[in-house]
């Protein structure tokens, strides 16, 4: 352990970067999708000589701008905040390897949020044109972010074998391009770029579900419509790039998909089917709720019926990231690092060595009680507190409820052996460390589960 443990009771850390990450990932796509939408609507506006267009149009880039600016610029911190504490370990490995990655991301965003604001302020107050380039050059910028963004992303499930091949030689930045266009990153840019253009329609119904349907009928009519129509691309296109994303997904990963899957029919929801399930039902539902509460009677649309669809979309959001992240379960980098910030190659030592000796963390205490106890806790924290919590998520006491010292003493072994055949070696890394270190750890559970203890 060279990093302090973050504990979140009940939550677990992991929730506390997936609740920061779902509502960025909303407002984030907006921010892309908005980019193009407002320009091609400006565009239109123009061309068409709708003045009641641009009228709204000016009102929703200060939507935007507020929204993206704000909300998506302040959770964007959080989420290097909650990685940064939940998952030092694999934090440090993105920013190591990607260092040009991450400072071309935030001059990008730099200029975004530079040229949001500049589009935003130079309404009717520069030639028109000129205020469209600017739209379209926020449009292009905009876009980068996430051709950059998504480079990291999808290197975490796909690293690829010539990254794979310099891991340990500490060379491993020098094959960034392998690393950045994976075999996943073009089917996964797709994905995004599609969610972007839906969460921009999505985002637009709300603000425009704002405008009175009878004094200003006619206004909201043509934009609720207009809005409807940037779900058309995504509801075409998104299968097409799923099945292609899909492809990518090395085989024993997808195979937890596909076992998800072929499982729900004998009743047996994994988490991934359910996930996917809610992904597939909510997109869906979004389709209809669209088709009825806009596109069919878009002066009717209320902002109710919009905040449902917004809702749906969190939803959908949700299940499909949770989906995602899941599928590269046990790892946070596929074949390198662990969840839980233990890389491959460190086992082997960790096994010799221990796993707490040298680390900055560990208790020094020369008492050897408390020495015996803390280690068993440091022990559950930097290994298992990645994914489990005591009672809440994925709660330890109740998953180990009823076993006695012994019992949790073999289940530990197979954490440990990690048998090829073992089927935790799905969803969990091996226990690593000494054996005075695994015992440690099975006193410390020995006491968190027996009923006196609670
Ligand atoms: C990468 C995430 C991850 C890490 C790290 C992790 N686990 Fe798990 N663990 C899981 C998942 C996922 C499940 C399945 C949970 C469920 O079925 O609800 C699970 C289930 C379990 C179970 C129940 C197994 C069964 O047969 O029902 C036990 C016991 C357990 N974990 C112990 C541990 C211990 C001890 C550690 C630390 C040494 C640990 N886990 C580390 C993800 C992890």
């Amino acid at each position: 352990m060279n990093y302090p443990a973050w504990d979140v009771p009940y939550l677990g850390s992991g929730w506390m970067i997936g609740i920061v990450a779902i509502i960025h990932i909303l407002i984030s796509h907006f921010a892309v999708g908005g980019g193009i939408f407002l320009p091609l609507t400006e565009a239109k506006a123009l061309r068409e000589g709708r003045k009641d267009w641009m009228l709204r149009l000016k009102g929703y880039s200060k939507f935007f701008l507020v929204l993206t600016g704000v909300f998506g610029a302040m959770t964007g911190v959080g989420i290097w905040f909650a990685i940064g504490l939940a998952s030092p370990n694999g934090t440090s490995a993105l920013i190591h390897n990607f260092v040009f990655g991450w400072a071309i991301e935030w001059v990008f965003f730099l200029v975004e949020l530079t040229l949001a604001m500049v589009y935003y302020y130079t309404w009717d107050r520069i030639p028109a044109k000129l205020h469209l380039t600017i739209g379209w050059i926020y449009a292009a910028v905009s876009w980068g972010t996430l051709v950059i963004i998504n480079g990291i992303l999808t290197f975490k499930l796909t690293p690829g074998p010539e990254w794979m091949a310099s891991v340990g030689t500490g060379r491993e930045s020098e094959y960034f391009f392998d690393a950045f266009f994976n075999a996943g990153y073009l089917p996964s840019l797709g994905l995004r770029t599609l969610a972007c253009l839906s969460l921009a329609g999505i985002w637009s119904l709300y603000f425009f579900s704002r405008l009175d349907g009878e004094s200003d009928g006619k206004t909201k009519a043509s934009m609720v419509q207009w809005s409807s129509m940037f779900l058309i691309p995504s509801f075409l296109l998104m299968p097409v790039f799923f099945a292609w994303y899909v492809f990518t997904i090395p085989a024993d990963h997808r195979a937890l998909l596909e076992l998800g899957i072929s499982s729900a029919s004998a009743g047996t929801f994994t988490h991934v089917t359910r996930m996917t399930i809610l992904s597939v039902v909510s997109s869906a539902t979004i389709a209809l709720a669209v088709m009825f509460f806009a596109w069919f009677q878009p002066t009717e649309l209320k902002r109710g019926h919009a905040l449902s669809i917004l809702f749906l979309a969190l939803l959908a959001t949700g299940s499909t990231e949770s989906v995602r992240e899941f599928l590269r379960k046990p790892f946070v980098v596929n074949g390198y690092m662990y969840s839980n910030g233990v890389r491959v190659n460190q086992i082997e030592g960790f096994n010799r060595d221990g796993y707490l000796t040298g680390s900055v963390w560990s208790p020094v205490s020369p008492d050897a009680a408390f020495h015996h106890k803390s280690v068993g806790e440091r022990m559950f924290q930097g290994q298992c507190m990645a994914c489990h919590t005591l009672d809440g998520y994925r709660p330890i006491r109740k998953l180990l409820a009823g076993r006695d010292t012994t019992s949790i003493g073999s289940v530990l072994k197979m954490l440990h052996d990690n048998a090829p055949e073992s089927p935790y070696r799905k969803f969990m890394p091996p226990l690593v460390g000494t054996e005075e270190e695994i015992r440690a750890l099975r006193d410390w559970l020995a006491v968190q589960v027996a009923p006196a203890s609670h």
